[in-house]
C-alpha cells in the first residue's frame, strides 16, 4: 500500500493525479502549512512527502521520518531540506526546475522596472488623490535601456533574466562561482567589478552557507548611489537590515525584493522607505506555472512511490 502526505495545498489537479495513483493521500488542505510536530505525527505510516519551502527537514526531523522513502518539493530551491542528511538516510529529494524558470525571471524584470520607474509610488500617488497636475519632473525615473545589469547566478534563471536584457540594449555582467559559456553576451566578472559598473543588481543564486549574506554592509557600499538592486532568489543571500539602511542613507537608490530572511516577516526598517518595492515571495506564482510545479512534484512523488526514478532527482 502506497501513501503520500502532502503538507500543504498545491493544485487540485496535482491532488487528482496522486488520488489516481497512490493508495493512500492525505492532504492538508490549507495555506498555514503544519509545524515539525505534526509533520513528524502526519507523516507516520507514508512513504512519500509533497512539502513546500516553509516545511523544514532538519538531520534531526529526517532522524524521525521512519518510512519516508522520497521528499517532493513544490519549489526549485531546496534549502528547507538537509539534503546531504537525507541521502545519508535514503531518503530522495526532488524540486521542480525549469517549469518555473521564464516566470520567475519575468517578475525580477517586473521588479527591476516597476523600481527604475517608480511605479508603485506612482500608483499611490494616483490612488491617494494628490495629482493634480503633469510636471515635468513628476516621479521621474531611470532609463534602463543601454545600462548595465550585474547578475549574481547565471543559472538557468539567472541566464532567462540575461536573455532579456538583450531587448533594453544592455551590457551584462555576472558573476558565479565559475565562468560560464554563454551565447547571451554575458561577461564574467569578479564581485567587485559586477558591484562597482552595474546600474541593475539582480541575485539568482540557491541559498547556502557559501551565499548566506552575499549582499551585505560592505557589498552595498561599493554600488553606484543610482543602483537599483533586485533579489527574487532566497531572503537571507542579502543582509535585509543594511539593505534598510543603505536604502534610507541613499548608499544605493533603489530596491526590488520578493523574498526575506523571515518570511513572511519584513525587516520593519523596509516597510518604512518609499524607496523599495516589496512582493509577498510571488516570482514564480502565474497560474500556469503554479500549476505545472504542482504537477511536476505530484509526479516525482509517484515516480519514486513506485520504485523509479524521479524526474526531478536533487543531487549534492
Ligand atoms: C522556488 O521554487 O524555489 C520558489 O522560491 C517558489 O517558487
Amino acid at each position: 500500500m502506497t501513501s503520500v502526505l502532502v503538507t500543504k495545498r498545491i493544485w487540485p489537479d496535482a491532488i487528482d493525479l496522486l488520488r489516481r495513483s497512490v493508495d493512500e493521500v492525505e492532504y492538508v488542505e490549507t495555506d498555514d502549512g503544519i509545524g515539525a510536530e505534526e509533520l513528524l505525527t502526519r507523516s507516520r505510516g507514508k512513504q512519500a512527502i509533497v512539502s513546500q519551502l516553509t516545511d523544514k527537514f532538519t538531520a534531526a526531523v529526517l532522524d524521525q521520518l521512519a518510512g519516508i522513502r522520497i521528499i517532493s518539493n513544490v519549489a526549485v530551491g531546496f534549502d528547507n531540506i538537509d539534503v546531504p542528511a537525507a541521502v545519508a538516510r535514503g531518503i530522495l529529494v526532488t524540486n521542480t526546475p525549469d517549469v518555473l524558470t521564464d516566470t520567475t525571471a519575468d517578475f525580477a524584470w517586473t521588479l527591476l522596472m516597476a523600481a527604475a520607474r517608480r511605479v508603485v509610488e506612482g500608483h499611490a500617488y494616483v490612488h491617494s488623490g494628490q495629482w493634480r497636475k503633469w510636471a515635468v519632473d513628476l516621479l521621474v525615473g531611470q532609463d534602463i535601456h543601454h545600462r548595465t545589469l550585474g547578475i549574481f547566478g547565471l543559472g538557468r534563471i539567472g541566464q532567462a533574466v540575461a536573455r532579456r536584457a538583450r531587448g533594453f540594449s544592455m551590457r551584462v555582467l555576472y558573476h558565479d562561482v565559475q565562468e560560464i559559456d554563454n551565447d547571451l553576451g554575458a561577461e564574467f566578472v569578479d564581485k567587485e567589478t559586477l558591484l562597482r559598473e552595474s546600474d541593475f543588481v539582480s541575485v539568482h543564486v540557491p541559498l547556502s552557507d557559501a551565499t548566506r549574506k552575499l549582499i551585505g554592509e560592505p557589498e552595498l557600499r561599493l554600488m553606484k548611489p543610482t543602483a537599483i538592486l533586485v533579489n527574487t532568489s532566497r531572503g537571507p543571500v542579502v543582509d535585509e537590515a543594511a539593505v534598510a539602511r543603505a536604502l534610507r542613507e541613499r548608499w544605493i537608490a533603489y530596491a526590488g525584493l520578493d523574498v526575506f530572511e523571515r518570511e513572511p516577516q519584513v525587516h520593519p526598517d523596509l516597510l518604512a522607505l518609499e524607496n523599495v518595492v516589496l512582493a509577498p515571495h510571488i516570482a514564480s506564482a502565474s497560474i500556469e506555472t503554479r500549476r505545472k510545479m504542482s504537477m511536476m512534484a505530484a509526479e516525482n512523488a509517484i515516480a519514486g512511490l513506485q520504485g523509479r526514478r524521479p524526474p526531478n532527482l536533487v543531487q549534492v
